[in-house]
């Protein structure tokens, strides 16, 4: 480089350091170093502000990078629909909105109305809004509650967090939205019953005994992740789904799935909610929708939901009162539209698949050769791995060993994710997610580098 380049680096690095407020960051130690930039990707890598190259195994640090970095084909069809139309109020459609309304929903048999808006949080949100709308439509404001998993997490605004089931995450920020209540989580190597067995129908029978203990006619809704990720990657027992849906159908819950982070073939399916046989009420989606190349988040409904807020067309109030400004902007549903092509003509859903497969073998590989591996689970490019002290008592691992993991990887050039200051004592699960486009060597190389970290850090 060039002395130019590097004063204008060293003065860009000074303008992040004096300027920006990185998300989920404790900035004193940017005082003594510099802060991370990411400034380049492409394929699978990315590159940091000193030109090092990283294999990214966690699709832009936070599940969302499906498709990969540097897709030209989706910052052209994005670039062409800003030319033509930028923005226009979603009160109104737009074309690349009524396009990939249509797409989607050949994804998704038994749902039919997409509402747009542009985060994960905010989709939820919307989620929330029809089920408290309905509540007042149909009974009086009284089937209003919305339950949420122990453990799941749905964004980050107030009302998404009032929602969530990771404790750490809440701290400090009460008090919070009212006539949300939480249910006991699903993690079978977390067993909460001193009966081990059948454990899928037990977990989900604790959903009935909430429902029943606040009043069936006072619970409007759950929202549940169909594999849950920040709070440890937890995927679902056998028999949970099943009863789950027969719960709501017995007390007229809606089944709101939030798919911000399984949807658009995470887990090696359309969607994670039909891998279970499920049929949703509502379901949201946000982070690989279009990989992260424009802002989208879709709120989807049945027709039956939607319906419900046509039926008194002479009301003034009879609609859905919801607006969300950056819902209108075209790029985002130009972009998935694309992102949707790449992954149905590059076959990407049959890749996550073969290749779940052999990142999941790479981390048994792992469990066998180190006694800190509790536990390995996943579905599709969506791993995690638990780590406790002893494997009889299931103590969990301290997170600043999952640190010290992470930060060797990096070191060595593959990032690596974590539970992060999610849950009291149990933020002890690595976490995977590489691009849908992963290829065997890249999986051996990330592997590879966990095993190096393990080595280092994690005996015990
Ligand atoms: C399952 C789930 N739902 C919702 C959200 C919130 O999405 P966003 O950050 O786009 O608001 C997240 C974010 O990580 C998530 O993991």
């Amino acid at each position: 480089m060039n002395k130019a380049v590097d004063q204008d680096l060293a003065n860009l690095i000074e303008a992040d350091r004096n300027h920006v407020w990185h998300h989920l960051t404790q900035h004193k130690p940017y005082e003594d170093k510099d802060p991370l930039m990411i400034v380049k990707g492409e394929g699978m890598r990315v590159w940091n502000q000193a030109g090092k190259e990283h294999l990214d195994a966690v699709s832009g640090g936070v599940w969302t990078v499906n498709v990969g970095y540097g897709r030209e084909s989706i910052a052209n069809v994005v670039r062409d629909q800003l030319i033509e139309l930028n923005y226009f109020a979603g009160s109104a459609g737009s074309i690349p909105g009524a396009k990939f309304a249509k797409k989607l929903i050949e994804k998704m048999p038994g749902l039919s109305r997409v509402y747009y808006s542009n985060s994960g949080s905010e989709a939820n949100e919307k989620g929330y809004k029809i089920v408290r709308q309905i509540a007042h439509k149909r009974y009086g404001g009284k089937k209003h509650k919305i339950l949420f998993r122990d453990r799941d997490y749905h964004g980050t605004t107030i009302t998404a967090l009032s929602s969530g089931g990771q404790i750490e995450r809440k701290a400090e920020y009460g008090p919070f939205t009212p006539g949300f209540v939480e249910v006991p989580h699903c993690c079978e190597y977390r067993c909460q019953f001193d009966d081990a067995s059948d454990y899928g129908v037990k977990a989900a029978k604790e959903i009935e005994r909430v429902i029943l203990a606040e009043g069936a006619d006072t619970v409007g809704a759950i929202v549940l992740e169909p594999v849950t990720a920040g709070g440890g990657v937890i995927t679902p027992p056998e028999g949970y789904w099943e009863t789950v849906q027969e719960i709501c159908k017995k007390y007229d819950v809606l089944l709101h799935i939030d798919e911000v982070v399984c949807g658009v073939g995470r887990t090696g399916a359309w969607f994670g909610y039909q891998h279970y046989g499920i049929k949703p009420d509502i379901v949201t989606m946000a982070k690989g929708v279009a990989s992260g190349y424009a802002a989208i988040a879709c709120t989807v409904t049945t027709e039956a939901v939607f319906d419900m807020f046509k039926t008194n067309s002479d009301d003034p109030m009879d609609y859905f009162r919801d607006i969300s400004t950056f819902g209108g902007c075209t790029s985002g549903p130009a972009a998935a539209l694309e992102n949707m092509r790449i992954v149905e003509d590059e076959n990407l859903i049959d890749n996550t698949n073969a290749m779940s497969d052999h990142l999941m073998e790479g981390l048994r590989g792992l469990q066998n050769k180190y006694k800190v591996i509790g536990d390995v689970r996943g579905k599709g490019l969506f791993c995690g791995a638990e780590l406790v002290m002893d494997r009889q008592t299931k103590e969990p691992a301290p997170e600043s060993m999952l640190a010290q993991i992470a930060a060797d990887c990096m070191e060595q050039g593959v990032i690596i994710g974590r539970t992060n200051r999610s849950l009291h004592g149990l933020n002890n699960t690595l976490c995977l997610s590489p691009a849908l486009i992963s290829t065997k060597d890249d999986i051996d190389e990330i592997v590879a580098a966990i095993d190096n970290a393990m080595g280092r850090h994690a005996v015990i």
